[in-house]
């Protein structure tokens, strides 16, 4: 009788459980009222009185052995299905979603690519600046309106540093620390106190660019610009209307020829067919001097554009706000590959 416990023993060690089905089938063929040690318990009254105890025991561990394995078996398939692990694998994948680049770093990327290609590299300066940086190495007069506090965020704890108000606060650092040939574009997040608006918000984008050397000319300029204006907007025509910044002179304000063909053409050029993208202007000799390059040895140009205003152009984005709103309807927009 003994023996017949240990085989059955043998038995149910040697059987794996991989599923519910096989659980099920072992609870019907072992652990069940028909079962095969429910059917042990019923000889029981055939063994004699002196194994009885050790029958007892024998199979009181054997249905203890039983349940035991069957309830594990059914405890480990829940936990699978819960995480996942040793599930069906051949069941799809949870796609894993792709961000987008965001369409100021996509242009600033772009722009700052096609300057590097010709020798340009970038710096970065700090956001909040002292007003040396800001305005007076640049040429802003003492009493200029830009300095006014309508248009420049200041630290309240100090007058002195403000919310940069341009990124040509990074080309003087650039002066201070290098000596020409300098070569390099600026790009940054710039702050004016103005009101937010579908066209204008007081914290945006631009990139600059700076070239010092000796004999550096205002064809020098055009020609960079037209190059520029090749590679990203896709044609050369430029066209350069006299403006004034402290820091250049003279100074340009310089259109890219967009064309006329469709409506959108005429809303964004404004009939004109010419889109203004950018200022710039040969350095001028009291920013070089501040910044502690002579200007009798080495002359240069500057240039300096948005990059909000040409990514609405690019994309068609009415609203300037939509840049900062983090809404992923508008972001997913510029998805790109996939
Ligand atoms: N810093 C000027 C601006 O903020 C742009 C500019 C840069 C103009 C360099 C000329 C030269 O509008």
């Amino acid at each position: 009788m003994l023996e017949n416990v240990q085989n059955l023993r043998d038995q149910i060690e040697s059987i794996s459980l991989t599923n519910k089905e096989e659980a099920e089938q072992f609870r019907l063929q072992f652990l069940s009222k028909k079962g095969a040690i429910q059917d042990l318990f019923k000889e029981f009254r055939n063994v004699p009185a002196e194994q009885k105890k050790a029958f007892g025991a024998a199979l009181n561990e054997l249905k203890q052995l039983a349940e035991g394995k069957h309830k594990e078996a059914l405890e480990g398939f829940e936990s699978t299905a819960a995480t996942g692990v040793n599930g069906d694998i051949t069941r799809p994948g949870t796609p894993a979603e792709l961000g987008a680049i965001h369409p100021i770093n996509a242009i600033k990327d772009e722009i700052v690519d096609i300057f590097k290609r010709i020798g340009f590299n970038v710096s970065v300066g700090p956001e909040v600046e002292d007003d040396w940086h800001n305005f007076t190495a640049l040429n802003f007069p003492e009493e200029h309106p830009a300095r006014d506090m309508q248009d420049t965020f200041f630290v309240q704890r100090n007058p002195d540093w403000a919310l940069r108000t341009h990124t040509s606060s990074v080309q003087v650092r650039a002066m201070e620390s290098n000596t020409p040939p300098i070569r390099t574009i600026s790009p940054g997040r710039v702050f004016r106190n103005e009101a937010i608006s579908a066209r204008s918000h007081c914290i945006f984008h631009q990139i600059e660019g700076l070239y010092i050397d000796k004999d550096v000319s205002f064809a020098d300029l055009k020609q960079v610009l037209m190059y520029f204006a090749e590679e990203f907007f896709g044609n050369a025509k430029i066209r350069m209307r006299p403006s004034y910044f402290p820091f250049t002179e003279p100074s340009a304000e310089v259109d890219v020829w967009w064309g006329l063909e469709t409506e959108v053409d005429h809303k964004i050029t404004k009939g004109t067919g010419w889109l203004e993208v950018m200022g710039c202007g040969m350095v001028d000799p009291n920013v070089l001097k501040a910044s502690g390059i002579d200007p009798e040895v080495y002359s240069g140009y500057a240039f300096g554009m948005g990059i909000e205003r040409i990514a609405m152009n690019r994309y068609q984005i009415p609203d300037i706000r939509l840049f900062t709103e983090n809404d992923k309807r508008f972001l997913e927009q510029f998805k790109t590959g996939v």
